[in-house]
């Protein structure tokens, strides 16, 4: 069934979720404290998102920076992503949302990894929210990973140089076959990229709000949605017909 094409609802939302680390400093407690409230937002963001009729939600889980946090901290938020996965997996797929995971696969633990993996295989048919968890991700990486696929292609005479345009760069990206995100939203007051999506982010509208993530919340997602409704998205053309003006 076809659905309904609001051009104020984005189809696709992304989410950098900043500000785990500051929430827990500000009460006193570890980092980790942070990122376990932090998997409580998640969870509340799917369900707002799937009460709010957008298609595609992007989580910035883990980026390919934070290996260079503590071991302990990077070894937390993979224990969180893999027990996410166990608890919500059969919840999420009963109600036909689809997993699918970018960033770079080999360096991330086996644990974890197969937590992934068996959510993405179990759901790959469901039609409805599509919820793609960035881990171990970094945009330039991934610009070179389609760069260097393409460069193969050329390599072995698959492909024309001259047929290496935008679509063939976006289709040897991890997140080909994915709509632009419409709507980035970042939390913690920082206003920054982080290396995330930054391809698909060309047109993409940006909300930045002052809350640390643990604290973000259905009121402010619906709250990032009525902004983005009230943005002109021109894509570098006008924004209304213009009338000719003629001398009388
Ligand atoms: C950024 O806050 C947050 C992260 C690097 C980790 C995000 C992970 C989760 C919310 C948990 C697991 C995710 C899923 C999808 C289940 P920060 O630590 O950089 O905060 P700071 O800037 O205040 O230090």
């Amino acid at each position: 069934m076809n659905k309904i094409v609001d051009p104020a609802i984005p189809r696709h939302v992304a989410i950098i979720m900043d500000g785990n680390g500051r929430w827990a400093l500000g009460r006193g407690l570890g980092r980790i404290f942070g990122h376990r409230k932090g998997v409580e937002a998640v969870r509340r963001t799917v369900d707002a998102a799937r009460e709010s009729g957008i298609s595609y939600l992007t989580l910035f889980a883990f980026s390919s920076e934070n290996w260079k946090r503590p071991p302990d901290e990077v070894d937390g938020i993979m224990e969180l992503i893999s027990s996410f996965i166990h608890r919500e997996l059969d919840n999420y797929h009963r109600q036909n949302m689809r997993f699918q995971v970018i960033g770079e696969r080999s360096g991330l633990g086996p644990k974890v990894l197969n937590a992934l993996e068996v959510a993405e295989e179990r759901t790959r048919n469901n039609t409805g929210l599509h919820v793609i968890v960035a881990v171990n991700y970094g945009a330039r990486g991934e610009i070179a990973g389609a760069l260097r696929a393409l460069a193969r292609q050329v390599a072995e005479g698959k492909l024309d140089p001259a047929d290496i345009d935008e679509a063939a760069i976006s289709g040897n990206l991890d997140t080909a076959g994915l709509p632009d995100p419409d709507l980035v939203i970042r939390t913690s007051g920082e206003q920054r990229l982080s290396n995330f999506l930054l391809w698909q982010m060309a047109y993409s509208e940006l909300v930045f709000l002052p809350c640390n993530w643990p604290d973000f919340n259905r009121e402010l997602f619906f709250e990032a949605l009525s902004e983005y409704a009230r943005r002109n998205r021109r894509f570098g053309a006008l924004a209304e017909p213009q009338v000719a003006l003629t001398d009388t």
